[in-house]
């Protein structure tokens, strides 16, 4: 079987991988440089949650409580932008985020399947990360691409490879995105 390296890549270029995640959370951690440069730009707070995003994969909470100062709002105002728009959250996740549907057409089509091999390939269940903080797995809800059901995503990447090839498709898949 051909693999996708297409979709490797695709995904690739849809995550920014990088070192500092490590520092996520720490309570020294000073995230006014990352803030700085969007400080004074029309709409930067969305800018600056997007760099946080693309660093740490979350928003962090000493991060609001930095965007909060950057921006003279209050820490709630904060987090309601940041809760407002899908794409952010302040919740701590890998920096592959796999999603399975479990919408009708895909339950149909063995969508549990495939979670449970994601789960063994991964050692790990729905809902939690990986120790290396690589990988969250989650289950989500219909992603408009039903028609090739079953279907799962990375960093909201559709993978919507015929059904029979998963079992063969996902640790080849996942290799490449280890190494990476
Ligand atoms: S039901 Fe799974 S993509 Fe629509």
């Amino acid at each position: 079987m051909p693999f996708d390296h297409f979709l490797t890549r695709r995904i690739l270029k849809s995550t920014y991988v990088c070192e500092v995640k490590i520092l996520a959370g720490e309570a020294g951690t000073d995230y006014k440089p990352l803030i700085e440069p969007y400080r004074q730009m029309r709409g930067g707070i969305i800018e600056a949650l997007h760099a946080l995003m693309r660093a740490y994969h979350f928003i962090p909470p000493k991060a609001l409580k930095d965007l909060a100062k950057a921006f003279r709002m209050t820490e709630a105002e904060v987090y309601g932008v940041a809760s407002f728009y899908s794409y952010f959250t302040t919740k701590e996740q890998g920096a592959y985020v796999i999603r399975v549907c479990r919408s009708a057409p895909c339950h149909l089509e063995n969508a549990q399947g495939v979670m449970e091999l994601l789960e063994k390939e991964l050692g790990i269940h729905a809902g939690q990360t990986t120790e290396d903080g690589k990988f969250t797995l989650e289950w989500t809800e219909c992603v408009g691409q039903c028609a090739h059901a079953p279907v799962y995503t990375i960093n909201r990447e559709p993978v919507t490879e015929p059904k029979n090839v998963f079992s063969e498709q996902i640790p080849l898949l996942l290799e490449q995105l280890r190494q990476n």
